[in-house]
């Protein structure tokens, strides 16, 4: 997979991709990250890329040249799935959202900032647009991050045994069960006991029971 990253602030960006799982899945040769600073294209003197929206009204917007710019460069050397737009009123991420990206080959994902980009970018340019939950962040790149993140470690080969994507919460719908690890008792609380029998039949029942009560107590809107 190959993710191009079109951002005013391409700083931002930089450490999600330098550490654990996302640097190794990089370094394996498994993703590949490229940071386009917006600014490169833009097209008059001054390095413009937003302006005074028409109309009126308060907040720059992102200019459509730059970002055209930008999207035509990097189309003319390869194929991609989608130009994703990263902006609080796309749709919300989700696991199976995930899922889906994660089959996807070359990926585009522009970070909206200020008031967001110009309309006709998202008419002409832009295949889907993901919202990382119902609040208003700065800019788009921490949403874009969360999403690369997210998408990445469903890669084949990116995480061992131990860190399984095969059981996380969200997968079949469900919270995940709750999990210990030594001490068996701390300042009185116990282990539950089953977790120590030895027993992986009745272990994997006791899991999947507290999954199912866990997500009924808390996300029962997930059982609908
Ligand atoms: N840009 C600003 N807020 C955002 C959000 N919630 N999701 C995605 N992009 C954003």
């Amino acid at each position: 997979m190959r993710i191009d990253i079109i951002t005013v602030l391409p700083e931002l960006l930089t450490s999600p991709f330098e550490a654990s799982i996302l640097k190794r899945a990089i370094e394996k040769g498994l993703v590949e990250i490229h940071l386009h600073n917006l600014r490169d294209y833009a097209t008059n003197n001054y390095k413009q890329v937003d302006d005074y929206q028409f109309g009126g009204g308060a907040g720059m917007v992102m200019m459509v040249e730059p970002i055209d710019k930008c999207i035509s460069g990097l189309k003319a050397e390869r194929d991609y799935d989608e130009v994703i737009y990263m902006t609080p009123d796309g749709k919300t991420l989700n696991q199976s959202m995930a899922n889906e990206l994660s089959l996807k080959g070359n990926l585009i994902i522009l970070c909206g900032h200020y008031k967001g980009v110009d309309q006709r970018v998202r008419d002409m340019l832009v295949t889907r647009e993901i919202s990382i939950g119902d609040y208003v962040l700065s800019g788009g790149e921490l949403a874009a991050a969360i999403v690369c993140d997210a998408v990445i470690r469903l890669l084949p080969g990116v995480l061992n045994d131990e860190t399984s994507a095969l059981t996380d919460t969200f997968q079949d719908n469900l919270l995940a069960p709750p999990v210990y690890t030594r001490p068996a008792e701390y300042k009185g609380l116990e282990v539950p006991k089953i977790l120590l029998s030895g027993n992986l039949p009745k272990i994997e029942k006791w899991r999947e029971e507290q999954a199912l009560e866990r997500t009924r107590k808390r996300r029962p809107d997930l059982l609908e």
